[in-house]
């Protein structure tokens, strides 16, 4: 258990800068942001007179959703600013766009953007705390950290835990990060997909690869389940849709052979029928929307914990 009270870091950039207790630190806080949001009354005063600007520079439903409910949550002031309708369609950089919302007296930058490492880049530019919501490849902190405090929910600690990671790890920033998280805990890991999807550098992670959908479904007790992302890819990795989702989509079926009870994430959104069934999505043995959920109170937890080191 984390005895710290404090980040060792000003900005959530990646995993891999946080420490065990960091980690240990944002769950025992989201706990009590859970037990808040599930009360008639969801709102507290913790980060009033804090303004937070949402930029995002690439779609989404969750992630974006989630961080302006969590900051509402927690009575911040909010922007939200999607670069499809603004100025940056004109020609403006990045440092730009942020330098003339920082003016308006922003303290905090949640920022997704398809460049790995643009979070890193502002973060070294700006005063404000810098959140990253996904860059490129790269990393997706918040989601590795939803998804491990949804395991933790459920296993209750990760000691002899074994988790697999299933699908396009060469193009996920969920994978990377949720190796970082998951290692940093204690978990066994393993990643498992075509090797055209697995990237060279996986075993210098100290994890294994497995090829076989079917050992890797046997061996682990947790499968975190990725789409292919296709938006990251300039070339064809796999033959067809259909011969990926005969050898590697993970089915009810698949699942029910298994000598065991085993628990099926994904980071979302689904591809239904491509990576993973719907009966399988559906079934018990998904905690899908546990993981949505959780995200809220993920994002208050580290919202509030990088606001309370401005003093
Ligand atoms: N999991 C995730 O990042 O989803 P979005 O792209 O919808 O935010």
């Amino acid at each position: 258990m984390s005895k710290e009270t404090v980040l060792s870091t000003k900005h959530l950039l990646g995993i891999k800068d946080l420490t065990p207790n960091d980690i240990n630190l944002i769950f025992q806080t989201a706990d009590g942001f859970k037990e808040v949001i599930n009360r008639p009354i969801k709102k507290v005063p913790s980060l009033r007179d804090i303004t937070i600007a949402n930029l995002f520079f690439e779609n989404s439903t969750r992630t974006k959703i989630s961080f302006e409910l969590a900051e509402k949550r927690l009575s911040a002031d909010v922007v939200n600013f999607s670069a499809s309708s603004s100025s940056v369609t004109k020609g403006e950089t990045l440092l730009d766009t942020v330098n003339n919302i920082l003016s308006m007296k922003v303290d905090m930058v949640v920022l997704r953007h398809p460049t790995q490492g643009a979070p890193h880049f502002l973060a070294n530019k700006i005063n404000a705390n810098v959140i990253n919501a996904g860059d490129g490849t790269h990393e997706h902190p918040t989601q590795a950290l939803l998804d491990s405090y949804s395991i933790r929910e459920k296993y209750k600690n990760f000691n002899d835990l074994k988790v697999c990671i299933i699908g396009d790890i060469m193009h996920s920033r969920v994978a990377l990060s949720n190796i970082f998280c998951l290692k940093k805990l204690g978990a066994q890991v393993k990643v498992c997909g075509p090797p055209t999807l697995i990237p060279k550098m996986t075993t210098s992670l100290g994890i294994d690869v497995e090829y076989d959908i079917d050992k890797a479904l046997e061996w682990c007790d947790v499968a975190n389940v990725l789409r292919i992302q296709f938006e990251r890819q300039d070339e064809k990795f796999i033959p067809s849709l259909r011969e990926y989702s005969t050898y590697y989509g993970i089915t009810l079926d698949r699942v029910n052979k298994l000598s065991k009870e085993i628990t099926i994430m994904h980071p979302g959104p689904i591809n239904r029928g491509v990576e993973i069934s719907s009966d399988l999505a559906d079934s018990e043995h998904s905690i899908i929307l546990d993981q949505v959920e959780n995200g809220v109170a993920i994002r208050m937890a580290v919202l509030y914990l990088l606001a309370g080191q401005n003093g």
